[in-house]
């Protein structure tokens, strides 16, 4: 196999609620990025899971009066779980991982023992504050007007004994990795604050063991312990691919990890704890953490435990799999917060998808197929003014695309499309294609408009599949690229980057109107009544 690897994971989730539209952003920016470089001919590895053990989900099964096991798999596989949702969502993922799962849990012993062994792990009393929806402790410093400093919830005092991991150890380390390698975190301006807030004030040592519930990995040398759920989580990326345990063998292959995508709030975990653990039992670090920003609703992180959510089966159930992506990838900031509402979503369905690209596909073929009964002629003419700057704006459009692929800025590769798109909507106008179609003097360049207007077309929809796979694979349909011989020749990466690849003569396929406008008061009095259930 000559492919490079390439390694992408999600966070893992805690199933302790139906997830919302905050978690399926990240979900469905990484599947993205995965189909990105699949398409680009990378080996890629998406890792995905859920993060099954803690306190909160052992109070909340409890409360449910089931088993902790119970309501987990209830969450997860259960009808409508987090596994229909990514089959909802199209979400590619090569392999998912239950930290419940057997192999994780006898790895994470095992891990958790190698560092008490080299003397990393010692034993203590634990003094804190603790948040127990996001089961962090804190000190007194770092708490936010006496609550959370994430989530603003009341902590409470805790006292144990507990085995402590010396993360201190690793403070200069961790800021010489920063300096070595500068775009190991980004955004860049997280990593500042990593530095200032975390390792600059000095880093202490990380409470790894709790005694007070029984819901995880319990420490095998020491009973009653389990072990602390960042530590059983962050190892999920290394124990999928078989750290530690015979059921995957595929780390030599896929570690180091190319990116772990994570939400802000969890960019502490992933940039200084998880370096230490992975330098403690010398394993080789990921190469890159990228934290996103939060989806907000009404100015407010959207979470599961402040009930603020917004479902999104819902939306899929609605709109489709590929309009909800597509508005997650076009509308935010990969690694900026932003609004979310549901106003926003349709508004941005009928104008980039109805108006701006869907109706720049049934344009185009309605006019093949009424012009040239569905088949255009060998003989075009093209006129060097009104054809050379669309034909240069689609040809050079994947070199932009890929500039904000590689650097996580799907939203502005989006935006480079549309330029193209509004460019040949533009085109059409300019053109008159209604007008050439009057005198048959004009068929030739007729055929030449219709021609350059399938080859955006064509170029722009290969762009696009990572983001809408369904949709993208109808329209390569309708403009009769999927029907050729060698059809594959042209839906492949390399296809775009040149423009007129496709056979003169191609015959086109009207078909069903691929993103269907949507009456914005019809649809938010709908959601409304949907969301009250
Ligand atoms: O943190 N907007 O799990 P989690 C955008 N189990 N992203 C959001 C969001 C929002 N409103 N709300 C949540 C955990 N997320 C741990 C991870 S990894 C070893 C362990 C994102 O279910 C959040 O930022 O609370 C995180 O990246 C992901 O959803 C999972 O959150
Ligand atoms: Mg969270």
């Amino acid at each position: 196999m000559d492919k490079k690897p390439y390694y992408i994971t999600t966070p893992i989730y805690y199933p302790s609620n139906k997830l919302h539209i905050g978690n399926a952003y990240c979900t469905v920016i990484t599947d993205i990025l995965a189909r990105y470089k699949r398409m680009r001919g990378y080996d890629v590895m998406f890792l995905t899971g859920t993060d099954d053990h803690g306190v909160n989900i052992e109070e909340r099964a409890k409360a449910a009066g089931i088993s902790p096991k119970e309501f987990v798999d209830n969450i997860i596989c259960g009808e409508n779980g987090i596994i229909d949702l990514w089959k909802m969502m199209n979400i590619s993922y090569d392999r998912i991982i239950r930290t419940t799962d057997e192999y994780h849990v006898e790895s994470i012993k095992r891990i958790f023992k190698a560092m008490h062994d080299n003397g990393d792990i010692y034993k203590g009393t634990y003094k804190g504050m603790y948040c127990t929806p996001c089961e962090s402790f804190w000190t007194e410093s770092q708490l936010a007007e006496g609550n959370c400093p994430d989530c603003g919830r009341e902590v409470k005092e805790a006292q144990e004994e507990a085995y402590f991991f010396r993360q201190s150890k690793y403070a200069e380390k961790i800021l010489e990795l920063y300096k070595d390698q500068p775009d190991f975190l980004q955004p860049q301006s997280r990593m500042n604050e990593m530095i200032n807030n975390f390792l600059k004030p000095g880093l202490e040592d990380v409470c790894v063991s709790r005694t007070t519930f029984s819901w995880g990995v319990p420490v095998d040398f020491d009973p009653g312990h389990v072990v602390y759920v960042w530590v059983d989580a962050l190892n999920n990326y290394i124990t999928a691919l078989g750290y530690e345990n015979n059921e995957h063998n595929d780390f030599d292959r896929y570690w180091p990890c190319d990116v772990h995508i994570v939400g802000k709030e969890i960019v502490r975990f992933h940039s200084i704890l998880w370096p230490a653990m992975l330098m403690s039992i010398g394993v080789p670090l990921p190469k890159k953490v990228f934290g996103h920003g939060w989806l907000l609703f009404d100015g407010e992180k959207m979470s599961k435990s402040r009930g603020n959510v917004i479902d999104p089966i819902v939306l899929v159930e609605r709109y489709g799999a590929d309009a909800v992506r597509f508005f997650l990838a076009r509308e935010y900031t990969f690694g900026t917060d932003g609004n979310f509402n549901n106003e926003l979503l349709i508004t941005k369905i009928n104008s980039d998808l109805s108006n701006d690209i869907g109706n720049l596909v049934s344009r185009t073929v309605s006019m093949v197929d009424k012009y040239f009964a569905g088949t255009l002629q060998e003989e075009q003419e093209s006129s060097s003014d009104m054809d050379t700057e669309l034909i240069s704006a689609a040809s050079n459009l994947h070199e932009l695309y890929e500039t904000h692929m590689e650097n996580f800025a799907v939203q502005n590769a989006l935006a480079e499309i549309f330029k193209v798109t509004s460019r040949a909507n533009k085109y059409i106008d300019e053109t008159t294609p209604w007008i050439l179609a009057k005198d048959e003097s004009n068929k030739t360049r007729l055929a030449a408009v219709l021609y350059n207007l399938l080859e955006v077309i064509r170029i722009c929809t290969v762009l696009l599949t990572p983001v809408m796979p369904e949709a993208c694979e109808k329209i390569l349909v309708q403009i009769g690229i999927a029907q050729l011989e060698d059809a594959a020749g042209l839906s492949f990466y390399d296809s775009v980057q040149s423009f007129g690849l496709m056979p003169k003569t191609i015959t086109v396929s009207k078909g069903e109107i691929i993103f269907p406008r949507f009456d914005v008061a019809e649809e938010l009095k709908a959601l409304g009544e949907v969301n009250q259930e």
